[in-house]
């Protein structure tokens, strides 16, 4: 099957530079190009309004202002929120991150996205698919996108949308499942991304030898991980590639 040729770096950013600025914000996709990394990983939902937003959290809590379920707010109240004091002051008046936003920041930095249908308890993936994927392949070239997520009626949705040939997906992983090879043949997915510390060496190899990139998240600890190289892995996602001494692309 033919792919996008996507020319993936070692390194990718998890929500950005999430070590240097807030996960998933547009400071933290400037902060990832200022740093040199060409990719970055980023989380997808929708707001009680249909809106999609960059966003991780089933609930605003943890990284705004707010209180309350992400569904609870339409985008005139997330607006309100601030989205950046609890990282640091320096980042007080941050505002959560609209796709558009997202999407227009990326085009005018060059930049690839690993984009993740998040798919939280209770959510909608076919509703999120129908508002994101038209727009996400209408704005960014196919060499620039891996559209991922752990939800196979988001990622079976999202390729109703394109053939292989035209939008690269990602089966996304915990632990390595034993159909990974017919779950990935029949999404035609691009790539396999899974949680490193539970993945086994063969598992690696089999997926390797199969042809898919393997991506590996969210990867802090660069010398706990080294040994993983050798087994086939493509890139890793990580809070802080600028760790790694490796060339960042
Ligand atoms: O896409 C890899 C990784 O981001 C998946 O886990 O919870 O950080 O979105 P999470
Ligand atoms: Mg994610």
């Amino acid at each position: 099957m033919k792919h996008p040729t996507i020319s993936l770096p070692r390194l990718i950013g998890h929500r950005g530079l999430s070590s240097q600025a807030p996960e998933n914000s547009l400071s933290a996709v400037r902060a990832a190009h200022q740093a040199g990394i060409d990719w970055v990983e980023l989380d997808i939902q929708l707001l009680g309004d249909g809106t999609p937003v960059i966003w991780h959290d089933l609930d605003v809590s943890r990284c705004s202002d707010g209180r309350g379920s992400l569904r609870r707010y339409d985008w005139s109240q997330a607006c309100t929120l601030d989205t950046g004091s609890w990282f640091g002051d320096h980042f007080s008046g941050e505002r959560m991150a609209s796709l558009e936003a997202m999407l227009a920041l990326v085009v005018k930095l060059d930049m690839g996205i690993n984009l993740e249908l998040k798919v939280n308890k209770g959510r909608d993936p076919i509703a999120l698919v129908k508002s994101v994927l038209p727009r996400l392949m209408q704005v960014l070239s196919p060499q620039r996108l891996i559209v991922s997520s752990f939800n196979q009626v988001a990622l079976a949705h999202a390729r109703q949308y394109a053939d292989a040939s035209q939008l690269a997906l990602g089966a996304l992983f915990g632990s390595v499942p034993g159909d990974w090879h017919y779950q990935c043949q029949a999404m035609d997915a691009f790539s396999v991304h899974v949680h490193w510390p539970r993945l086994k060496r063969p598992q690696a190899q089999a997926i390797a030898q199969a042809g898919y990139p393997l991506i590996c998240y969210t990867v802090n600890d660069p010398s706990a991980f080294a040994p993983r190289w050798g087994w086939g892995v493509t890139s890793v996602i990580s809070d802080d590639p600028t760790r790694f001494k490796i060339p960042i692309t």
